[in-house]
């Protein structure tokens, strides 16, 4: 079974100071929670502390983005085995802040993922329509592109490893969130594509996760869905109690 996995996607949000006094907090607050794994994000800038502050404790940490080469002539990048270093297990790619604002394209998702997973990290993959897309009733044909291109080249062993995170472009930072319908049936949706394409023992290890305006009160009933094994909280997560109480109401039953 897989156990469900919270990740906090704290984006541009909290000095090293806030992050190490957060995580101070939520150690304590989850010590003796089982039955969920849980993840924080933090800006690369506060990883390192973030992670030191964590040691030996039930809380994971991510990188919210990385890049594939391993070191070089490369102003402002970040690498996979930099992120390990600083205390990492794993690693955001593709969000769509990462692919609207910054350009990331399908086939830069593909080498990122694929960098990650050469070094030892988890991915954790973003894909999701906007909101044009889903009118014109597009949604699996997005999903299907962003799965094809994304984990193209990937073996049937490492998409097992993969974390997928949908989320609906247009429920990201709105208050608008897909209902647990609509999150399902995208989320049955990309498990019967993995199984497809990777094969049956694939699809059922890859965890497949909810992101888009996640809040305390819609958290159970989203995670209470088949496929949903878990969420990314963007706005949510920045606020410990708020968090702790999406990470209890994901809980699996122990
Ligand atoms: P939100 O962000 O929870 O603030 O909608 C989710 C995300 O961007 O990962």
């Amino acid at each position: 079974m897989r156990v469900p996995l919270i990740a906090a996607n704290w984006k541009m949000y909290k000095t090293v100071a806030e992050a190490v006094k957060y995580v101070k907090e939520l150690r304590g607050l989850v010590k003796d929670l089982d039955g969920v794994e849980i993840v924080l994000a933090p800006p690369f800038t506060a990883l390192h502390a973030a992670a030191e502050a964590a040691r030996n404790s039930n809380v994971g940490m991510a990188a919210q983005d990385l890049y594939w080469e391993r070191e070089g002539a490369f102003t402002g990048e970040v690498s996979g085995q930099m992120i390990r270093e600083a205390g990492a297990e794993y690693v955001i790619v593709g969000h769509s802040e990462r692919r609207t604002l910054f350009g990331e394209s399908d086939a830069t998702v593909n080498r990122k993922l694929t960098a990650a997973l050469a070094v030892g990290l988890c991915p954790i993959g973003c894909i999701g329509e906007t909101l044009d897309q889903r009118e014109r009733k597009e949604t699996f044909d997005v999903l299907d592109r962003q799965i094809r291109q994304g984990l193209d080249g990937l073996t049937s062993d490492q998409i097992g490893q993969l974390v997928i995170a949908y989320e609906p472009v247009w429920a990201i930072g709105t208050g608008r969130t897909a209902t647990p319908q609509q999150a399902g049936e995208a989320h049955s949706h990309i498990r019967g594509r993995l199984r497809q394409w990777f094969g049956q023992e694939a699809a059922e290890l890859c965890h497949v996760i909810y992101g888009g305006s996640v809040k305390p009160d819609n958290a159970r009933d989203l995670m209470a869905q088949a496929d949903i094994d878990g969420a990314l909280v963007g706005g949510a997560s920045l606020d410990v109690r708020g968090f702790l109480q999406i990470v209890r109401g994901a809980r699996a039953p122990v």
